[in-house]
């Protein structure tokens, strides 16, 4: 199982030579971290933590956070100490070896593009309430959702275009600079100091009766309003609202670009997931004790769940200003999980396990056309078709299964590899990592049936490709440890997606 293994100094020599500037402090990471965190999942998904939990969604809130603060902190270790592109599939390529850096790097594809969709599935469902609410433009649900969503349509028009139109925006060679991003911080930050501040006052305790419908441990029960088996309890909501923390990796893969790494890392990880739990906490309780959140009730089958609440409430002007700044900053979190797709899948196809043209670089734009391309029509095609609810749940059983590797690998290479250079040490590694482990395992079965029967599926397809097609034209397996991040037509490389700090032109 662990032959093949990439070594590590063959990767980190090139790391040497292409060293970036240290240039990013505390305050930066933190603003990357919200940058990458905010977004559909708070914004819609807090709708099907209340289907899932009730007001209990609250302890779903808190568990996830607690296993994404756990699993960051390996992360950065990680991610301090090979501070390449690739990602989790880097590490478990160095630290595995290259079967499970390959599963690894396939549910990277569940993890990135399925978020992305997830998030334009978000997007759409806020446009269609900011036409109807600015413009009196009623669309219907026949072109609005997908045909498997529980009030179904035909295709998602609104999720397919943005899904293109953010793949063109990279086909191009565009992402965030840091200041677009601090700027859509601060407006997603704004958004939520509204709805608190408006919805908080008018909490009603007896909103929050029956607290815990369906108690911790996930079982499946048909759903109230749309009758269909969902997977239910408080840890059942907590691997779905998950959804809502993904997107911290991004600090951990600034590492290289960090000043004083050992103290910025964790404040930025930590700094950033705690900021946006008392958010998020401080949302939900907004949002459950205000109008409700029972299952099957208003806000659990709402599509634009915070404006939703905004205009239950008499808030008319606030559900649009939300619908607004959701509208201009979920984008950028589609742009950046495309983003995290792209390079990753040009790794892969550069180390020989994904054909070679989809490794290939834009002439003029220095981009991986092909694979952004191959990668728009993934996104968009599974945003028209999908709700956003089983995306965040397929997505999510992705990143779980890259986590765990990642708390395993850490742990794995503190034993084999000791004397390492580690810029950042996981505090309490033999603590800290196998909670993580076992936190990442745990949410990742409490996933409902359904996403686990599509993970295991794309698993064995996965699995199928490797043996079929990539092992004989593995360029490890066939004897060169290529790095290629020195050569020329490289595209920009952070691969988690960096929600600031790279610019391009
Ligand atoms: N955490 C990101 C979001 O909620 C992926 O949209």
């Amino acid at each position: 199982m662990f032959g093949r293994v990439k070594s590590l100094d063959a990767i980190l020599a090139t790391a040497k030579k292409n060293s970036l500037h240290r240039s990013l402090g505390a305050f930066q990471l933190t603003m990357m971290g919200i940058g990458g965190i905010i977004g559909t999942g708070i914004f819609v998904l807090t709708a099907e933590a209340a289907t899932k939990a009730g007001p209990a969604m609250m302890w779903s809130f808190v568990l996830a956070a607690v296993v994404c603060g756990l699993t960051a902190l390996c992360y950065a270790e990680m991610a301090a100490m090979i501070p390449v592109s690739g990602s989790a599939y880097t590490y478990a390529y160095s630290t595995f070896g290259e079967l499970l850096a390959w599963i690894v790097g396939w549910a990277l594809v569940l993890e990135y593009a399925i978020a992305a969709s997830a998030v334009a599935v978000g997007w759409s469902g806020y446009m269609v309430g900011l036409f109807r609410d600015l413009w009196g433009i009623g669309i219907g649900n026949t072109w609005t959702h997908g045909p498997l969503d529980p009030e179904p349509g035909i295709f998602n028009i609104p999720a397919f275009v943005i899904a293109i139109v953010v793949a063109a925006l990279l086909y191009r060679g565009t992402t965030e600079s840091a200041r677009v991003n601090a700027v859509l911080v601060c407006v997603k930050i704004a958004a939520l100091t509204l709805f608190i501040a408006l919805a908080l006052p008018v909490i009603n305790g007896a909103n929050f009766h029956p607290f815990n419908p369906y108690g911790f441990m996930k079982h499946e029960v048909a759903d109230p309003a749309s009758g269909h088996m969902v997977a239910v309890g408080i840890a059942a909501a907590a691997s779905s609202i998950f959804f809502a923390y993904v997107g911290f990796d991004a600090v951990s893969t600034a590492a290289e670009e960090t000043e004083n790494p050992n103290r910025n890392i964790p404040i930025g990880l930590l700094g950033s997931l705690a900021i946006c739990t008392v958010f998020y906490l401080l949302v939900a309780t907004g949002a459950i004790g205000s109008i409700g959140a029972q299952p099957g009730g208003a806000l659990a089958t709402s599509h634009d769940a915070l404006a939703f609440v905004m205009r239950a409430i008499n808030h008319p002007l606030a559900s649009k200003l939300l619908q607004i700044a959701a509208g201009v900053a979920l984008p950028s979190v589609v742009l950046m999980m495309m983003f995290g797709q792209t390079r990753i899948a040009f790794v892969m196809a550069r180390d020989g396990l994904l054909p070679a043209p989809l490794a290939k670089v834009h002439p003029r734009y220095k981009t991986p056309y092909v694979i952004t391309m191959v990668t728009g029509v993934f996104v968009a095609l599974f945003a028209a078709l999908f709700p956003v609810g089983q995306l965040a749940d397929i997505s999510n059983s992705g990143t779980l299964f890259a986590f765990t590797a990642v708390t395993i690998g850490v742990m794995m290479l503190r034993v084999r590899d000791p004397g390492r250079y580690r810029p950042f040490r996981t505090p309490l590694l033999w603590v800290v990592a196998p909670l993580a482990t076992a936190g990442c395992v745990f949410l990742f079965f409490q996933l409902s049936f359904y996403t686990l029967k599509l993970f295991f599926a794309w698993g064995a397809i996965g699995l199928v490709v490797y043996f079929l097609y990539s092992r004989s034209r593995s360029h490890v397996g066939r004897g060169h440890v290529e790095v290629h991040e020195l050569d020329a037509d490289v595209p920009p490389q952070p691969v988690a997606p960096l929600p600031g700090g790279i610019e391009l032109d």
